[in-house]
């Protein structure tokens, strides 16, 4: 573990921003976390899948990279497996399925880091993160002690967990060393989700094993899903929004095909990249920067786009969802930094 400084973050984020850590470490030991000096401003980094850099960062970096992963233990129910912070996600995924532990196929080609994996609470085609975990250690770089938080205490929601809601994943407090997933032995296929249905009902598939799930979402995902080391981006721009069940019936009324999810509270999940290929912005570019053709949740950077080009495309898709449907579409990446450039 080296302190570097001036560090170059743009291959470190996938959507390709260029900006310079005023500090940069590398940690793949965690028991030299606790002797850290402390630091006036943290940035834990992960897979930067996640990450709008919006110009340097004058603080420190930590570049999660411990590696590892291991059944640790078992019981008549579940496999309860461990990963480390550090470890790819997907091919952790993979990983599990091949060693005959099945469970989180649903969340295959996510791109990003396991440690990142709680804090956004990622989920795919009807699976979060959240429900398959059993505990995350992390360790707190304030006070240099490690603590173990279980599945009650990660508070988890769409796209939300503890640590965005106590604002540690700004303030890089919360170092999440390693996650441990329960895996029950009972498992049952997950294929509610309608594209991921349709996918298997095409392939003559009626009874999928964890590895035809797999495969049959790695086929939707790069389908609808630009690689980001060919186009630059960082997955869905922004959340389905959340509204409440009347407001839910007045837009649906108005605008027929508005696709809606009712929630296990009332309230309803709308389609923000249906809202946003409304207004007309799939497939258009603003400068640098524009939204995919095949997707419209995803922001691509289509070469050398820089933050004020984001900040630009963002504002006018935004307020064009804003101005027809009265609803308001929240970025779901983390924005570090302020312009400078
Ligand atoms: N839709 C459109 N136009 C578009 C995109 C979507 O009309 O350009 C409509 C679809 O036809 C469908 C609805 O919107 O009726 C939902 O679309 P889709 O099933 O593609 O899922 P999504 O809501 O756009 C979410 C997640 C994805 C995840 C997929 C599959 C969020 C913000 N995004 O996308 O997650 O892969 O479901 O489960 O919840 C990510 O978070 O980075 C991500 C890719």
């Amino acid at each position: 573990m080296t302190l570097q400084t001036d560090f170059p973050l743009t291959t470190l984020n996938t959507l390709q921003l260029p900006a310079l850590a005023a500090h940069y470490l590398y940690v793949d030991d965690c028991a030299l976390l606790p002797k850290l000096p402390p630091h006036q401003r943290r940035f834990i980094l992960g897979g930067g899948s996640n990450l709008v850099l919006l110009g340097d960062f004058d603080g420190l970096v930590l570049h999660v990279g411990f590696k590892g992963k291991r059944l640790a233990f078992e019981d008549a129910d579940a496999w309860y497996v461990e990963a480390a912070g550090g470890e790819n996600w997907h091919d952790f995924v993979l990983w599990a399925l091949a060693q005959g532990w099945p469970g989180l196929e649903n969340l295959v080609l996510i791109p990003g880091t396991v440690g990142a994996a709680p804090v956004q609470n990622i989920g795919a085609y009807g699976l979060e993160a959240g429900e398959r975990i059993h505990q995350v250690r992390a360790i707190d770089l304030e006070t240099g002690s490690e603590k173990i938080f279980s599945p009650t205490d990660c508070r988890f929601g769409y796209r939300q967990s503890l640590w965005k809601q106590e604002g540690w994943h700004l303030s890089g407090r919360s170092l999440i060393t390693a996650v441990t997933f329960r895996l029950p032995k009972q498992w049952q296929a997950n294929c509610r989700y309608a594209d991921l249905a349709a996918e298997l009902e095409k392939r003559g598939i009626s009874q999928p094993t964890p590895q035809q799930i797999a495969d049959a979402i790695i086929t939707l995902r790069q389908r609808k899903l630009p690689d980001p080391a060919i186009l630059p981006n960082a997955g869905s721009f922004f959340e389905n929004p959340i509204v409440d069940a009347l407001t839910a019936e007045k837009l649906a009324a108005a605008h027929p095909g508005l696709p809606c999810y009712r929630q296990a509270d009332g309230k309803v999940k709308l389609a923000a990249g249906w809202l946003i290929e409304q207004v007309g912005w799939k497939g258009r570019q603003l400068g640098k920067m524009g939204i995919y053709e095949k997707q419209a949740l995803i922001l691509v950077n289509y070469g050398n786009g820089k933050s004020q080009d984001i900040c630009a495309l963002v504002t006018a898709v935004q307020s064009d969802v804003r101005r027809q449907f009265g609803v308001d579409l929240r970025p779901e990446p983390v924005f570090i930094g302020s312009v400078t450039n």
